[in-house]
């Protein structure tokens, strides 16, 4: 039996993944160790890979079929666009892509004014302007902190995750339109789908299962 190999987005996401893993009886006792500067982590029971990887090189690996699986967020899927297929939705992450700004530019975006708009998401911001609202903006791509481009006037308004909302409300700005939910999800090399389609079909039905659980035990 080949490895498969997983590629998990660093943080708190890799670490919600190994949660819902274990309730599946797949383990990395490696992994828990905070000390160590390993890279790659093995089950040899299992034949089970894993490694952290920044989230936006996740699609990059698993496209390449450097990693057969990778575990990364909606936003990150949509905004690389890599050739890889989505398979669950693993319900945690939860949170929206939205416009935001002050209340002022909410005019702005009914009269379809050419306003710029500022965003760690170039491609998902330029597909809801473009296509789906059919609104020519200019987008200015910054890496982090988009809050303040609006505060400093660098754009009208800015395209961003959103999830409590509490940067968005401490620095007077709100969601003034919302592009999309986001949330973890698992993602497949084309060719390992094919070539391991019993195991990681497998992965996927128990992973399921486990969701549901958890929904039903949220319901009661
Ligand atoms: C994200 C996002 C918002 C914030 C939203 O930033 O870009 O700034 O979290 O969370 P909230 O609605 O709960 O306040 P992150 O902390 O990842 O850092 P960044 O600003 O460097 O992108």
């Amino acid at each position: 039996m080949r490895y498969l190999t997983f590629a998990l987005g660093k943080g708190r996401l890799a670490k919600q993944t190994l949660a819902i893993f274990e309730k599946i009886g797949i383990t990395c006792q490696e992994m828990k160790d905070k000390d160590t500067r390993k890279l790659i982590f093995v089950n040899e029971e299992l034949k089970l890979k894993f490694f952290l990887a920044k989230g936006p090189d996740v699609p990059t690996y698993v496209e390449y079929g450097a990693a057969d699986i990778g575990v990364v967020g909606k936003d990150t899927i949509l905004e690389e666009a890599r050739n890889i297929y989505e398979v669950l939705d693993l319900g945690f992450g939860r949170c929206r892509m939205c416009v935001c700004g002050p209340k002022e530019a909410q005019k702005l975006l009914q009269h379809r004014e050419l306003i710029r708009v500022a965003t760690k998401y170039p491609r998902i911001a330029k597909d809801y302007f473009y296509n789906k609202k059919h609104q020519t903006v200019e987008i200015i791509k910054l890496n982090g902190s988009i809050e303040l481009a609006p505060i400093v006037g660098l754009s009208e308004v800015i395209v961003d995750i959103v999830e409590t909302g509490s940067t968005l409300r401490e620095n007077g700005l709100g969601v003034l339109e919302e592009v999309c939910p986001l949330s973890a999800r698992m993602v497949v090399n084309q060719v390992s789908m094919k070539m391991e389609y019993d195991r990681i079909s497998r992965l996927i039905r128990d992973l399921k299962e486990v969701l549901e659980r958890n929904c039903k035990e949220e319901v009661s």
